[in-house]
């Protein structure tokens, strides 16, 4: 990473005349961006015709960042194949659960198991690297771009033969996968390999283990389509980091875990959801992810708006004067050291032109650009920020495969959404002034004091170990329902729910009881959606139902304390619920809290921090610090102050 903050967005300058490229790099300078993201679709230009090769525009484009100053994310073109590629090798093309070919004409229209695709996509990134090896603008590899954004799964013939393959090496026989998938059920009984399919179009529902297993293999054949481009590009640049840019908290098709396991630094890329009440909340999320994602350290915002997009149909909300700074400013406070826009330049034409970008079509008398101008100003003023790190007491469990799990569409309820409620988890304590991380439950805990599981419908027999040991050495664990009911192939843990925590949470459940309407608890809160017929056997009950059952349980356990929601509480009494288990674990908030005025710090190595205080309402707040000063954040403004 770089020790100042990388600022800028994606460059196409192949969809201009070269005319306009001394204009784009003059207001880049002009705008303080020091980064770009470049030829991450242009393949077809690139390569027009096979084993075609033409470089020109792009090396005079490199060339003219080296001469201004500007450093290069330079991409491998893969995501989007050129027409040729589809006309010459129709077979490669991604072919959905319901047996459509998909064609080419727009983009990621590739099946990623296919052995051509591969070797194609290994050829146009091994002419890239060898060209612009020692090219001073080259700062970072940008392998592909978003991964499975469109064709996540692919139901073709030669998905089928990687899924067998994928199958047969994370199972010793069929007897296993028979056993794994419970397939003595409906008659599903294996006795070939060669009788596998992925999930394709079925009469009923598809079996869950088969369901579960596709959606990890399609993630894991991503992941290694990812590794063959990286590998290459380590032995043309050993020196030169290379990343690619995850959809980190926005989609769940791909393992965000298992990706970044394999980058030198995390990248994501955050669009905000303007529908969505609170967006900058769901934002935060997204943010903590990527940090987790990456250890911890700092990590690259790689895109996000500088105002509306153009795919949240049917209105595409515009961002409020400010709204810019304030999203770019809390990416930065949750360890951004880079804050990049998707793109550069507004497109003329293409599927894009109506998506905002830092210099629109009405040119750099704008808004927008004078926004992007005055906050490329003040992130290099902010040059100190880079490399110091946010540090939570909190964590937050969430895992894809449990994810994956509770969408196979015959649940108890299909109104429990696993994701949505994690986010209202994150909420509570965003609201608090209180900054988690998101953790693996097989990741490591010790560091944490509190950790939160809202929802985790699947666990593996590790990630419940795991739980049930940090809670034994000490920490705090508050638990969802719905959580630790299955193992890691979707198979029921017997002998009463919640089987992976029945010891640790001291409870056990008969049955679930989802709820038609809410209903009012003792202590007054309301229970949504869901309910359990649960029993005490060592827990201390300090909520219920009108039964006199328990609602809300709380247990010791080794040196911690667990405690158990059978129902989804309401807002507020789900902060009340956060505020309590903060306290028992001693979690602090980064600063006194204003509604609707986030607050997050960040530390230097040297032990100097930054308070981030960013005021989403349009009221004037007065924070106060750890150390009693106060600050002033006027209406819709944010600071930056030591402490
Ligand atoms: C991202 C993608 C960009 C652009 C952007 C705006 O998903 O990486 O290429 O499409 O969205 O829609």
């Amino acid at each position: 990473m770089p020790d100042v903050i990388a600022y800028g967005g994606d460059w196409n300058p192949e969809q201009w005349p070269e005319e306009t490229w001394e204009q784009d790099v003059a207001l880049m300078r002009e705008a303080g961006v020091n980064r770009v993201s470049l030829g991450i679709f242009s393949w077809s230009l690139l390569e027009p015709v096979e084993g075609v090769f033409e470089f020109g525009w792009l090396d005079r484009a490199m060339d003219l960042l080296a001469v201004n100053g500007i450093r290069a994310n330079l991409a491998t073109p893969t995501a989007s194949p050129p027409p040729w590629f589809a006309d010459t090798y129709p077979e490669a093309l991604p072919v959905d659960a319901d047996g459509r070919r998909l064609y080419h004409g727009s983009r990621q229209a590739f099946c990623p198991s296919s052995p051509i695709y591969k070797e194609k996509a290994l050829r146009i990134a091994e002419q890239v690297a060898l060209r612009y090896r020692d090219h001073p603008a080259l700062a970072l590899w940008h392998v592909h771009n978003e991964y499975g954004c469109h064709n996540a799964r692919c139901y073709c013939d030669a998905s089928a033969a990687a899924f067998r393959a994928w199958l047969r090496s994370r199972y010793a026989s069929l007897d296993e996968l028979n056993d794994a998938w419970g397939t003595a059920f409906w008659s599903q009984h294996y006795s070939d390999w060669a009788q596998i399919l992925p999930p394709r179009a079925t009469p009923s529902f598809v079996n869950p283990g088969q369901l579960l297993d596709f959606r990890r293999f399609s993630s894991d054949a991503l992941v290694e389509l990812y590794l063959a481009e990286r590998e290459l590009l380590k032995q043309i640049t050993p020196g030169v980091p290379a990343t690619t840019n995850l959809m980190a908290g926005a989609h769940w098709d791909m393992d965000c875990w298992a990706f970044a396991a394999e980058l030198d630094v995390v990248s994501t890329d955050h669009y905000l959801i303007g529908a969505r009440a609170e967006p900058h909340i769901d934002l935060a999320f997204a943010a903590d992810y990527a940090r987790s994602l990456n250890g911890g350290r700092p990590w690259l915002l790689m895109e996000h708006s500088t105002s509306a997009v153009n795919w949240q149909q049917p209105r595409n909300l515009a961002k409020a004067p400010g709204e810019l700074r304030r999203n770019s400013l809390a990416h930065l406070a949750r360890g951004a050291d880079g804050i990049m826009f998707f793109q550069w330049r507004q497109s003329r034409a293409g599927a894009e032109k109506w998506h905002s970008a830092m210099l629109p079509h009405a040119g750099p008398d704008t808004k927008i650009f004078r926004e992007v101008k005055a906050l490329g100003a003040e992130l290099a003023g902010l040059a100190d920020v880079a490399g110091s790190r946010v540090e939570a007491e909190v964590a937050l469990l969430i895992d894809h495969s449990s994810v994956w799990a509770q969408d196979h569409p015959a649940q108890p309820s299909s109104e429990l959404d696993p994701v949505e409620e994690a986010k209202r988890w994150h909420a509570a304590l965003w609201r608090a002034g209180i900054t988690c991380d998101i953790a693996h439950p097989e990741g490591d805990l010790s560091g944490y004091r509190l950790v939160l599981v809202p929802q985790l419908y699947l666990v593996s027999d590790a990630g419940a170990a795991n739980l049930e040991e940090f809670a034994r050495r000490g920490g705090v664990v508050l638990v969802g329902p719905y959580s630790g009911i299955v193992d890691e192939h979707d198979r029921v843990r017997l002998g009463g729910y919640p089987g992976a925590w029945r010891d640790l949470l001291g409870v056990t459940v008969e049955e679930f009881f989802p709820l038609a309407e809410p209903i009012r608890l003792a202590s007054g809160a309301t229970g949504r959606l869901w309910s359990e017929a649960a029993r005490v056997t060592t827990a201390k009950v300090l909520d219920t139902y009108a039964s006199g059952e328990p609602a809300w349980t709380r247990n010791e356990f080794g040196d911690g304390v667990a405690h158990y929601l059978t129902t989804l509480l309401d807002d507020a009494a789900l902060a009340g619920v956060i505020g309590t288990v903060c306290g028992e674990a001693g979690v602090e908030p980064a600063a006194g809290t204003v509604p609707g005025v986030e607050v997050v710090r960040r530390t230097r190595a040297d032990g100097g921090s930054f308070l981030f205080a960013i005021n989403h309402t349009g009221e004037d707040a007065t924070v106060t610090t750890r150390d009693g000063r106060t600050v002033t954040v006027a209406a819709g403004d944010a600071v930056v102050v030591p402490g």
